[in-house]
């Protein structure tokens, strides 16, 4: 929140900070143009008459014309304002002068006679008024020398410019200040929800992270951005609840064997056995051991997966062989039900942990023949699906798994039946768990098909991982 501020006056200050740097360049660009023109129009007025002034000063004789001269002159100055001249010869006399500003005073100016030579101007300050001044030296008719001085008064324009500075630089103080306020309001109305969605957010915790943000009370840009937060959510409450579950079914799951094991120690501690008894009792607690430790090392192996900490030894693997062997394995069980075991199809020797995949198969055989009927058959079908990818399908024929118990028959301690398998005792519901883990361990895929006739497990796995 308090970056938010932060970013939020960050931005209204770039924003005032551009507007007035680009104003800025505006109004120096106008303000130069401006001052260029004027000097531009001063420089052809002052041209165009010293121009004038020198021809008729080539044909001046003080004592033939002297009144066609001036006639001429004020002919040649009629039409410009503010503009003024002064004529002398070579003796220092004063040829003709217009009222005004004493334009001797450019004569004393270091660089008069540079701007004779170069034709060029040159600003002078002369009763509190700036003129900008061009002078010329020409030969009349006698051969006598004249120096012409010609002033063009530059007040107006110089004040004409400071306005316009002044005007330009109260432009760019006020639209910065404009600038401001806009964007300090756009960004307000802009942050406004975020920060609503972030005071929702804020008040999300554990209980109650059922809450699931309204999709209708964000603007339109933000709602795949809540949609995404709620099944954030979705995930996040899901493992939630399986991790209070799984909790609650270890407690569930160890409490069984441990009052068997105090209660049978209550009562054989109440009276006095013979050796044979104590032995019998023996090994009935044995089994509850086995079964704990069992399940025991089961939960380690799927914390290690969790934490991908499975690092699977990956050996030359010859599958058919391998299903083969474990067939042996499942004899005795599946004698007993008269189960026959059938090995379909062949495919390419694979790349895995041959321990980590006989238990996954082991654990699928196990619930296949716990779950077939008397005198049925098992069949395992090995195909190859493409060059790099293999399939193992174990259909084993029975009751049909309901549709909806499929998708979470991999989830630790489920089971379709609860009671059934209580009765039974024989599983703890995490075995396709570790199927899962392994098989995904192996970077392959599994999943469960059932109906009517049998139910399916497949695995889909890459012959090199
Ligand atoms: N081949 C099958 N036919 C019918 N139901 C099955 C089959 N395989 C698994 N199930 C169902 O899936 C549930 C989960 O199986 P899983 O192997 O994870 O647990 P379990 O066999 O009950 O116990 P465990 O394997 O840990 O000893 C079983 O309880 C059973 O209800
Ligand atoms: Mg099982």
């Amino acid at each position: 929140m308090k970056q938010n501020k932060l970013i939020s006056f960050r931005l209204p200050l770039i924003v005032c900070l551009l507007t007035c740097g680009l104003l800025y360049c505006f109004s120096h660009l106008i303000e130069r143009s401006f001052e260029k023109f004027s000097i531009r129009q001063n420089v052809t007025e002052l041209n165009s008459v010293i121009t004038s002034i020198e021809r008729e000063l080539t044909y001046y004789s003080p004592s033939d014309n002297r009144d066609e001269f001036i006639q001429n002159l004020l002919l040649i100055l009629t039409g410009h304002h503010h503009l003024f001249v002064y004529i002398i010869d070579d003796m220092g006399k004063i040829v003709y002068r217009t009222r005004g500003p004493n334009l001797a005073i450019a004569l004393t100016h270091e660089e008069f006679e540079r701007i004779i030579e170069d034709e060029s101007t040159s600003i002078e300050n002369i009763d509190k008024s700036s003129y900008r001044i061009a002078a010329s030296r020409v030969t009349g008719e006698n051969g006598q020398q004249f120096t012409t001085i010609v002033a063009v008064r530059r007040d107006v324009q110089l004040e004409f410019i400071s306005r316009l500075r002044n005007g330009l630089g109260l432009l760019i103080v006020i639209s910065c200040v404009l600038a401001l306020i806009g964007s300090l309001i756009s960004i307000y109305y802009t942050q406004k929800p975020i920060n609503r969605l972030i005071r929702k957010i804020e008040r999300i915790s554990l209980k109650n992270l059922n809450y699931r943000i309204p999709t209708s009370s964000v603007p339109v840009k933000y709602v795949s951005l809540v949609k995404a937060f709620n099944n954030m959510l979705n995930r996040m409450e899901d493992v939630f609840s399986r991790q209070r579950n799984f909790t609650a079914d270890i407690a569930h799951e160890m409490r069984t064997p441990i009052t068997n094991l105090t209660t049978q120690t209550q009562i054989v501690l109440n009276n006095a056995r013979t050796t044979e008894e104590y032995r019998e009792i023996l090994y009935s607690n044995l089994e509850e051991y086995e079964k704990m430790s069992q399940m025991i090392s089961d939960m380690l192996f799927l914390a290690q997966a969790d934490n991908r900490q499975l690092v699977p030894k990956l050996i030359d693997i010859d599958l058919q062989n391998m299903i083969l062997m474990m067939c042996d394995y499942f004899e005795p069980l599946t004698d007993e039900k008269n189960i026959t075991l059938k090995l379909e199809g062949n495919c390419s020797h694979i790349q895995g942990d041959k321990m980590m995949l006989g238990r996954a198969i082991g654990n699928i055989l196990s619930n296949a023949i716990r779950y077939t009927p008397v005198n049925q058959i098992i069949t395992i079908t090995l195909s190859q699906m493409s060059e790099k990818r293999i399939k193992i399908v174990i259909s084993n024929p029975g009751e049909k798994i309901d549709k909806k118990h499929l998708p979470h028959l991999f989830e630790r301690f489920y089971r379709v039946d609860e009671s059934r398998h209580r009765s039974d005792s024989s599983g703890t519901g995490i075995g396709l768990a570790i199927v899962k883990s392994i098989i995904e361990t192996h970077k392959g895929t599994i999943y469960v098909e059932s109906d009517d006739v049998s139910t399916r497990f497949i695995i889909n796995l890459p012959t090199a991982i």
